[in-house]
């Protein structure tokens, strides 16, 4: 049966940055073919689900929002279906067997090419690609044009680390960094088209290597001077990083760059030696602690986020009370934790000593409290403090608008005449455990 090909598309996305990245790149493809977005999500003719296959939750999710699409087939007016991103990547053919309504199965390093499988879905096909050829997508996308104020560039994919509870090596392949001119391109195109923050993004965004125009390897420090350079480059940030890719350049960066604003989110995992090795994490308590002194050191004020697991196979009582003391030593301005979730194909996943739920759900409860106390004690000790805001959104209240401090609080900010995109200079107060106030200092006129 052929049908007619699709006029009008929209793309759900889940999970982390990198897939709200890939979820722009593929609307300004659907854009440079003609299509356009659907205003009403319920009335695509094309629903393409970007998945993410972290943790049982997130992929079990995609599969009831299968079901509620394919309720009304094609031939009654229903949506043709596509699933991208990781779910796909790992549960391919799984996903034609589970949902037969699904038209489009298309992994993250393979979406540049769904024009063609749209074309073949309407020839009655249905079309499958799950190749993983590294940049090969960067090259025939078109270029990124489209930003608001904050924009992600994905600067790496992919990851050589396997950490043994971790899809990610499986999903995205292996660690594969963009090149140095092609970043600078889309970095400036942004900036014309009106982005004042960058953040650079990569599974491992700190193992981005690449040569600069003179011919010299750099790191990702390097990258970051000269995004430095770039006048309409206002702030830079990266995210997510592995400590054992924290280079001496890329410490010394927090305390000489500028625009490098003062946040660091680096995932430790657990904060107990036996369970970091367990989990083939390469780095210790101790190794992790020194290098955020080191940041601190160059960087007083610099705001730490990271990323935990509780109930990693084997974890004992007294392993978790050393997540729960580094959690105290450091004092984190955020983070997020998440319950082990056994993934299929991954060694921990075979690991003998898997913890029952109840103590998961106790563990995560205990570690989640302390955490939202630290964020809750960052942001009073914000307080007062004077410091410029990037206005991203709309608030809900009339004439609000809620932006990013340096340190990556949420601020809102009342001021009439303010525009989405302006860099507004404000004193923080009225702190909560999610949001500040930010009240915008008012220049005497001149
Ligand atoms: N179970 C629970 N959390 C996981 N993460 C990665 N894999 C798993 C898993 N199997 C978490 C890690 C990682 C974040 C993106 O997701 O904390 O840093
Ligand atoms: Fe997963 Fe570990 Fe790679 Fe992070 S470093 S993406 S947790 S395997």
């Amino acid at each position: 049966m052929s049908t007619k090909s699709p006029k009008t598309y929209s793309i759900k996305n889940y999970g982390c940055q990198m897939n709200v990245y890939d979820g722009e790149r593929m609307a300004e493809l659907f854009d440079a073919q003609g299509m356009i977005a659907a205003d009403d999500k319920n009335d695509a003719d094309i629903v393409v689900l970007n998945t993410c296959h972290i943790r049982e939750k997130a992929a079990e999710k995609v599969y009831s929002e299968i079901g509620r699409l394919g309720k009304t087939s094609r031939a009654e007016g229903g949506p043709m279906i596509a699933v991208a991103g990781c779910v796909a990547q790992a549960e391919g053919s799984e996903i034609s067997r589970r949902a037969p309504t699904v038209d489009i199965v298309v992994g993250p390093q393979a979406y540049h090419n769904l024009p063609q499988m749209i074309a073949d879905v309407t020839q009655g096909k249905r079309a499958v690609d799950l190749d993983l050829p590294g940049l090969d997508k960067f090259s025939q996308l078109p270029p990124k044009r489209k930003t608001g104020a904050s924009a992600f560039l994905t600067v790496q994919e992919g990851c050589d680390k396997f950490c043994t509870y971790c899809v990610v090596p499986y999903t995205r392949g292996a660690e594969v960094s963009r090149s140095w001119s092609a970043l600078l391109d889309e970095a400036k195109a942004l900036v014309d088209s009106g982005a004042k923050e960058i953040t650079l993004l990569g599974q491992n965004v700190n193992a981005w290597s690449g040569e600069d125009d003179k011919g010299q390897m750099q790191g990702l420090d390097g990258l970051i001077r000269a995004l430095d350079r770039i006048d309409g480059v206002r702030r830079i940030r990266y995210m997510t990083s592995h400590p054992n890719d924290m280079t001496d350049g890329l410490i010394a960066a927090h305390g000489d760059v500028e625009k490098l604003m003062p946040f660091l989110h680096l995932p430790v995992q657990a904060g107990s030696d036996r369970i970091l090795k367990a989990m083939n994490r390469s780095h210790s308590r101790d190794s992790y602690l020194r290098i955020l002194d080191r940041v601190r050191t160059v960087r007083p004020d610099v705001a730490l986020s990271g990323d935990f697991i509780v109930g990693f196979p084997g974890e004992s009582d007294a392993d978790f009370e050393d997540t729960m003391s580094l959690v105290r030593a450091v004092g984190y301005a955020q983070a997020f934790s998440f319950k082990y979730s056994p993934r299929p194909g991954t060694p921990a996943a075979d690991m003998a000593d898997q913890i029952p739920t109840s103590v998961m759900d106790d563990r995560l409860q205990q570690l989640q409290a302390q955490l939202m106390a630290d964020q809750t004690a960052f942001n009073t000790q914000t307080e007062g403090k004077i410091c410029e805001v990037l206005l991203e959104r709309p608030g809900k209240l009339p004439g609000q608008l809620i932006g990013k401090s340096p340190w990556l609080q949420s601020v809102h900010v009342l001021a009439p005449g303010l525009t989405i995109g302006d860099i507004v200079t404000v004193t923080m107060s009225e702190s909560g455990p999610l949001s500040l106030k930010g009240d915008p200092i008012m220049r005497a006129a001149a």
